[in-house]
């Protein structure tokens, strides 16, 4: 009888059986007559045990001389090992080499420490080494995740067009490109203006797709293209767009510390800063993650749920119940100021924030390192936001908008606002900004037939992975990424 064929992954299914895996080698070590390779599969990497004595000369002699990288399949029994990171280790019986890497190019990406740039040159290959695999399972899970809160709370999933007649955020960073004899396309930059239509077909939706901006920014925390979801609301105001973006974050974090522990460990998070998104503190979190009753825990024990979406429904139509619960702290821009102001007057931070501007990375560090949870700021100077956020109306110069500003300095993953309901308004401020009125013909029609106070959000995908995963740059949240100077592979 042939051996299951398994994966490495899954191997606790299959203990004290031999099993086939089908994968590379991805190291190797020999203590003479023991050789200590580690297989990856795709799923994980597990060290198989190899005693000279225990398998055949051929088996031996194949294994000891392989290279790395080399493509087999490995047959051998599954024994439970604590000390192994996945829990297992793997008598090998036999291999079998489907191409082996020749001796004279070698597999590039070795153990050793390698520059950025040339990681990035070879990132088709360092995507096989076990943190970056670790790093995309935890980005396909926070994709599913986010989608997953929009899907089961009744939004449409309504994707715009990729290839746009204008501009949604700001002129300066558009990817322009010839469309056909005298016209000129643009990549998108964000969906929102066209979701504005679909919410008002639909009421609820959202929009989940790749966007470009020509960001001259060589920083930490710009692509130019990234992924970004987007819902967008009708009959949802400012208040109700905060609780929304604080149940979608919670429910994202809850997923990914349900599914990825050991991923997390792989990446090196401290899986604590995430835990404490939630209000778990470390005594509770084994508890509420993985729903089992520990008999030691007293049922008086003050156990902080995990939140999700059930618990916290997300408001329907008009704004939420809002005020009353607020786990995120929320502060407006001029709350968000005088902090500054005050960490200035102490010696905390070095440049002080001018009252108006917006607030520049070491602000935002500063402001979210005073927190354990993503803070939400509000109400930022109109003049400094975009032209279709609608101002608030106890003060004028202040939009209906929010920033969402991960913890341990990670920065704003979120930007949203309640959008300018009025026909004229719109119209002047398009004017205002110089924008092509032809070109927005369209989306000013969506306030002149049956506009509704509607509010909406983006999250760009690879800052919330970079924040998640505890990443330092967002070269490696995403599997290649499109920067200022780096188009390949
Ligand atoms: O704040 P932004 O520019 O907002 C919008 O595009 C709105 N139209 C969204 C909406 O209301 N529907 O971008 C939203 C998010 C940012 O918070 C950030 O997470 C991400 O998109 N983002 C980027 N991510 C990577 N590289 C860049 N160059 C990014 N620019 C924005
Ligand atoms: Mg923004």
């Amino acid at each position: 009888m042939q051996p299951t064929i398994a994966t490495i992954a899954s191997l606790s299914a299959h203990e004290g059986h031999t099993v086939t895996l089908r994968g590379w080698l991805y190291n190797l070590r020999a203590s003479g007559k023991l050789l200590f390779p580690i297989f990856r599969d795709g799923t994980g990497t597990i060290q198989g045990i190899v005693p000279k004595a225990a398998v055949s000369e051929e088996v031996f002699e194949t294994l000891k001389n392989l290279t790395l990288e080399s493509s087999l399949t490995v047959t051998g029994k599954v024994r439970a090992d604590s000390r192994a990171p996945s829990g297992f280790e793997l008598d090998v019986e036999n291999v079998e080499v489907l191409q082996r890497v020749p001796e004279e190019t070698p597999f590039p990406i070795t153990l050793k420490e390698h520059g950025v740039d040339f990681l990035m040159e070879h990132r088709h290959l360092w995507l096989r080494t076990p943190r970056q695999s670790a790093i995309l399972r935890v980005r396909a899970t926070i994709m599913r995740a986010a989608a997953e809160f929009f899907d089961t709370s009744g939004f449409i999933r309504t994707d715009p067009p990729i290839l746009t007649p204008n501009a949604c955020e700001g002129t300066s960073e558009l990817f322009e490109m010839d469309y056909f004899d005298d016209d000129k396309a643009y990549l998108t930059q964000s969906g929102q203006l066209y979701i504005e239509a679909t919410a008002l077909a639909l009421g609820k939706v959202y929009s989940f797709g790749p966007t470009f901006r020509a960001e001259k920014s060589k920083t930490r925390r710009h692509l130019t293209e990234f992924w970004m979801i987007e819902p967008e609301v009708a009959f949802l105001e400012l208040d109700g767009l905060l609780d929304l973006a604080e149940n979608f974050i919670t429910h994202i974090v809850t997923t990914v510390l349900t599914h990825h522990r050991a991923d997390l460990k792989v990446i090196g998070r401290d899986i604590a800063k995430l835990e404490a998104v939630l209000g778990i503190t470390p005594s509770t979190s084994s508890v509420i993650l993985s729903e089992a009753k520990d008999p030691c825990i007293s049922s008086e024990a003050p156990q902080t749920p995990a939140r999700t979406q059930a618990d916290n429904p997300i408001p329907d139509g008009a704004e939420g119940a809002s005020a009353t619960r607020s786990a995120f702290p929320r502060l407006s821009y001029d709350e968000a100021h005088a902090m500054l102001e005050d960490a200035f007057a102490k010696g905390l931070i070095e440049t002080r924030h001018k009252e108006g501007d917006d607030f520049g990375s070491p602000d935002e560090t500063y402001i979210s390192s005073q927190f354990d949870r993503p803070v939400m700021i509000h109400r930022y100077p109109s003049a400094i936001k975009a032209f279709y956020m609608q101002p608030d109306p106890l003060d004028p110069t202040r939009a209906l908008c929010v920033d969402v500003l991960a913890p341990e300095g990670y920065g704003e993953i979120i930007g949203g606002s309640q959008r300018v309901d009025s026909y004229d308004l719109l119209k002047s401020r398009i004017e205002a900004h110089n924008l092509p009125l032809a070109a927005f013909q369209w989306y000013l029609d969506l306030r002149k037939y049956g506009s509704v106070p509607h509010s909406g959000f983006g999250m760009g995908i690879e800052r919330a992975v970079a924040w998640i995963c505890g990443l330092d740059h967002v070269r490696e949240t995403i599997p290649f990424a499109r920067t200022l100077n780096r188009i390949y592979p």
